[in-house]
């Protein structure tokens, strides 16, 4: 089974995702975790080049290309291979990010984005998006709080620099994606205590497991 989390910065996809690990585990699954971009050998170069302070003059087509570059790496090198063994494969953010960022966020044709993303997840989509909804002058705080707090204000965060009408879009964008894929991604509120919205995410993945 195939699950990704998508939203905005500091909605807290990666404490939910280790929950969720936990949980499924304890059920006696086998759970693979990883993350775009990044979660390949040649992705964590992407990543470091995509969101380094150093390149803000990054251009806007070239930064999408990297990203569709670091999924189809991602697809082909570490989610497929995973899901063919059986394990369940919990990832942070996917092909959603790439229509909300650089779609809704930059202003680029969400259309021509999906079809991009067709050929970067080469016909792998999850089974199930966990959408985590939250108002991007909370989520922002919580991302700045939390870089801080790792030291990582400088090497990591060219996206925490955007403003607050940016992450407004890319959040309405997530919520449109939302409305359009019902049968894929489910909005759960990310204003809760991280518990609450574990019990949330674990009674999707059930239903989506028995469904
Ligand atoms: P990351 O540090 O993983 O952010 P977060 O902890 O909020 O998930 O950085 C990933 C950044 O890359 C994030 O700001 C969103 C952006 N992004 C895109 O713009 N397009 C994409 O396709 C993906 C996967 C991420």
């Amino acid at each position: 089974m195939f699950i990704t989390f998508e939203g905005i910065e500091g909605t807290g996809k990666s404490t939910q995702i280790a929950l969720l690990k936990e949980h499924m585990l304890a059920q006696g699954k086998r759970v693979m975790v990883t993350l775009e971009p990044g979660g390949s050998r040649i992705g964590a170069e992407l990543r470091r080049v995509l969101l380094s302070l150093d390149n803000r003059d990054l251009t806007p087509q070239a930064e999408l290309f990297l990203y569709l570059a670091d999924r189809a790496q991602h697809v082909a090198q570490v989610v497929r291979p995973a899901l063919e063994t059986g394990a369940v494969v919990l990832c942070d953010r996917f092909a959603d990010s790439t229509v909300a960022y650089q779609g809704f966020g930059r202003g680029m044709d969400p259309e021509l984005l999906h079809r991009l993303n067709e050929v970067a997840v080469d016909g792998l989509w999850p089974e199930l998006t966990v959408l985590l909804d939250l108002d991007p002058v909370i989520g922002l705080k919580r991302a700045v709080a939390r870089n801080h707090s790792e030291g990582k204000t400088n090497a990591e965060g060219r996206f925490e620099a955007e403003s607050l009408a940016f992450h407004n879009r890319v959040r309405q964008g997530f919520l449109k994606l939302a409305a359009a894929k019902p049968e894929r991604i489910s909005i759960v509120d990310a204003t809760g205590t991280p518990e609450d919205i574990a019990r949330k995410v674990k009674a999707l993945v059930e239903a989506r497991l028995h469904a």
